[in-house]
């Protein structure tokens, strides 16, 4: 099948042809990324919206295989952020003009950890009176969690749900009885009911995924209609387990993630998509790459420098020393150089949220 027939069929019969269009290399590879990237301008135009992050805590419960904060992790600082640091993160990315922020975090369920947060979002919104869109993405919480955080002004949030394949997420997690696939589809469920603009993503290209299953686990994002799509190649960290791979090699990595970032869009031409930090990780320009891929977000890290070498998830994670105010104007000049503006002081929603899940709402743009 030419490579023009194969992007045709993803709209119509996507599992036909994922597997192949996911690990394109070269010129092939390249026009399906442009493909993508003149649907993502058609039809959702040519701006990408920055959501500052915050990466609130390194504490997590968990303790995936893949992960550089894993629970087991004892090489590492760990650390909360004040109420007045998270504070001064949001001023830098409201000054700067960023539509919206995220507070990121391992997983806490703690009612301390719960209640901080909510009183976090409510000095956001006292503060910045609706002018900071707030995303989450603070793990598998019980409802009336979600709907706390809601009630307090988040409204969208991010659930990676890594693999859809239960014999795989079993092989990435331990089995200890919190780390099962169910509840986490649950959570996706949770969200979707609590009325957020509900994000997901998986762990793109880990070790011993087959192409077919890393098609099922990008269907499996459209299958479950979500609005937002955080994603990103996996990286090995020194620290896990996962540590060592022979098969790894940056360059297929970084090929899977952009090819995904371009099929996702084009199954999904209305959705916010995020090129990753881990895309920066594997090229100086990925960031941008994934712009010209389809995504259409970018998370730049605005917390303070000296906490950002205890979050690493994975090695080579970047700008490690640079502060937010000098990543501000590399990032600026580097989506400028791809023809794209920025959508300064725009919450940046996701326009196929209010296409399908709340057409009575007001757009926020
Ligand atoms: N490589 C790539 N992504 C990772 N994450 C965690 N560890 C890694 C890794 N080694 C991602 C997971 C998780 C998010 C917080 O970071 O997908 O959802
Ligand atoms: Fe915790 Fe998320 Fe890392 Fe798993 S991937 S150990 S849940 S921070």
């Amino acid at each position: 099948m030419s490579i023009q027939h194969a992007i045709e069929a993803l709209t119509t019969s996507p599992e036909s042809v994922l597997p192949e269009l996911l690990m394109l290399r070269g010129s092939d590879a390249e026009t399906l990324r442009k493909e993508a990237y003149a649907v993502k301008k058609s039809m959702i135009g040519q701006t990408v919206y920055f959501r500052g992050i915050i990466e609130l805590s390194n504490i997590c419960d968990k303790n995936c295989f893949y992960c550089g904060i894993r629970r087991e992790n004892h090489d590492l600082k760990r650390y909360l952020l004040t109420k007045d640091e998270v504070m001064a993160a949001a001023h830098f990315a409201h000054n700067a003009r960023y539509g919206s922020i995220v507070l990121q975090a391992g997983e806490i369920t703690s009612e301390n950890f719960v209640a901080f947060v909510e009183e976090i979002l409510h000095a956001i919104h006292t503060t910045f009176k609706g002018e900071l869109g707030v995303t989450l993405s603070l793990g598998e919480q019980d409802e009336a969690v979600y709907q706390r955080w809601f009630d307090a002004g988040a409204h969208r949030y991010l659930l990676r749900i890594e693999t859809t394949i239960e014999k795989n997420y079993r092989r990435l997690h331990p089995q200890d009885g919190h780390h099962e696939i169910a509840p986490r589809f649950e959570c996706l469920n949770r969200l979707r009911r609590g009325g957020w603009q509900m994000g997901s993503g998986i762990l793109i290209g880990y070790p011993e995924q087959s192409p077919e299953e890393f098609a099922q686990d990008l269907l499996f994002l459209k299958n479950c209609d979500v609005d937002m799509v955080g994603m990103g190649p996996f990286l090995p960290h020194h620290q896990t387990p996962m540590a060592q791979w022979t098969e790894y090699d940056p360059a297929v990595q970084l090929d899977k993630g952009l090819n995904a970032v371009a099929c996702m869009r084009l199954m999904m031409p209305r959705i916010n998509i995020a090129s990753s930090t881990a895309l920066q990780a594997l090229h100086p320009r990925g960031r941008e790459l994934g712009i010209l891929a389809g995504a259409n977000i970018i998370m730049p890290n605005i917390t303070d420098t000296q906490y950002r070498e205890s979050y690493q998830l994975y090695d080579g994670k970047p700008a490690l020393n640079e502060n937010a105010e000098e990543s501000r104007h590399a990032l600026e000049a580097s989506i400028l150089r791809t023809g794209e503006t920025i959508g300064y002081g725009k919450w940046g929603d996701s326009r196929y949220f209010y296409d399908v899940h709340a057409p009575k709402k007001e757009h926020h743009e």
